[in-house]
């Protein structure tokens, strides 16, 4: 069994891809404030900023397979606070790369934000465009692990199951657009994954060694309404729950690209499989929704 060391256990990314994996693969996760015990997944606590601590953790569990989901994620705190955008996207990646051997595959979890987003339909070598500072630390955060022999770069971007008390976009949709107002903005693109669908296609290129610079989204795109709309039809919720509405003259903190479609020909191509789009992949979230995985992953029920 290949033992895979997941970064950012905790996080959305980090304990959806542990729990799709947790038969298939020996797993060790590591979180930092929030703790996530789960039967079956051993995981531990660390402060990946900190280079003895990263070593030490390297040198006691020997991964064949790194993941590094742990990130300063939150794009408008990055934008009022640089320096906790830049220990957690870069110090921690480089602490990581520093410590790791060269056999390890260390996979190195991006974003489709180092795009500007002013075309969309976007290819791994078109010129990146750094419009806000998670963008600018997450593409240096690239760069540290571009030298490494066997590393992956997976930009991407998904939805799935919050572990913490926190929701994505498409939890919000399900937990709140009966009450609240939900606004969808209809000039805002993404090709957005689902993260189960985005662990079996991780799991296929690790099989495949692959390396380098990948596009790991769904084959299609939406405005960020139909994708919200979409979602709410499928959970059978009464139509026009979502607003419709611009991200021109919201005030976000940090700028926000309109159009960010991935263009998926490259790991469709390496993989020799076909990429789900963007509506299967909100299909499989509603049937894991209906079948409870979101209290399975919360251990809420076994
Ligand atoms: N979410 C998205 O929409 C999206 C889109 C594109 C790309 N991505 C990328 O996908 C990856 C995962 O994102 P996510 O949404 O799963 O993030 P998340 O839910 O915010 O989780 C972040 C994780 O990083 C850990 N972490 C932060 N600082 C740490 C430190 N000093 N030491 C150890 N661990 C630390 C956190 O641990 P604690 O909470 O325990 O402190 C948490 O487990 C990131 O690389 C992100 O850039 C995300």
């Amino acid at each position: 069994m290949k033992k895979i060391l997941i970064t950012g256990v905790s996080g959305l990314l980090g304990s959806n891809l542990a729990y799709c994996w947790r038969k298939r693969y020996d797993i060790f996760g590591i979180y930092n404030q929030h703790p996530w015990i789960f039967d079956g997944i051993r995981t531990k606590q660390a402060d990946l900023a900190d280079p003895q601590a990263v070593k030490a953790l390297l040198k006691d569990f020997k991964p064949d397979v790194i993941i590094h989901a742990a990130a300063s994620v939150d794009v408008d705190r990055c934008e009022e606070d640089p320096q906790w955008a830049w220990r957690g996207n870069v110090m921690m990646t480089k602490c990581l790369v520093d410590a790791v051997d060269s056999q390890t595959k260390f996979v190195y979890i991006s974003t489709d934000l180092v795009y500007d987003g002013q075309r969309g339909g976007y290819v791994e070598t078109d010129p990146v465009n750094l419009i806000n500072v998670y963008a600018t630390t997450k593409f240096a955060g690239e760069q540290a692990v571009v030298p490494l022999p066997n590393a992956l770069i997976v930009r991407t971007n998904i939805f799935g199951w919050n572990v913490q008390d926190k929701t994505c976009f498409a939890e919000r949709v399900i937990k709140e657009a009966k009450t609240k107002t939900i606004n969808g903005f209809t000039d805002s693109f993404f090709s957005s994954l689902y993260t189960f669908d985005l662990a079996e296609l991780l799991s296929a290129a690790l099989e495949k060694d692959l390396k380098g610079i990948y596009h790991f989204a769904s084959s299609t795109a939406v405005s960020r309404y139909d994708f919200a709309d979409s979602l709410a039809q499928k959970l059978g919720y009464a139509s026009g729950l979502i607003h419709a509405s611009s991200m021109n003259g919201f005030p976000f903190k940090a700028r926000r690209s309109p159009n960010l479609s991935l263009n998926i020909d490259k790991l469709q191509q390496a993989l020799g499989s076909k990429i789900v789009t963007i509506e299967n992949s909100i299909d499989h979230y509603v049937a894991d929704y209906k079948n409870g995985v979101v209290l399975k992953l919360k251990g809420e029920v076994v």
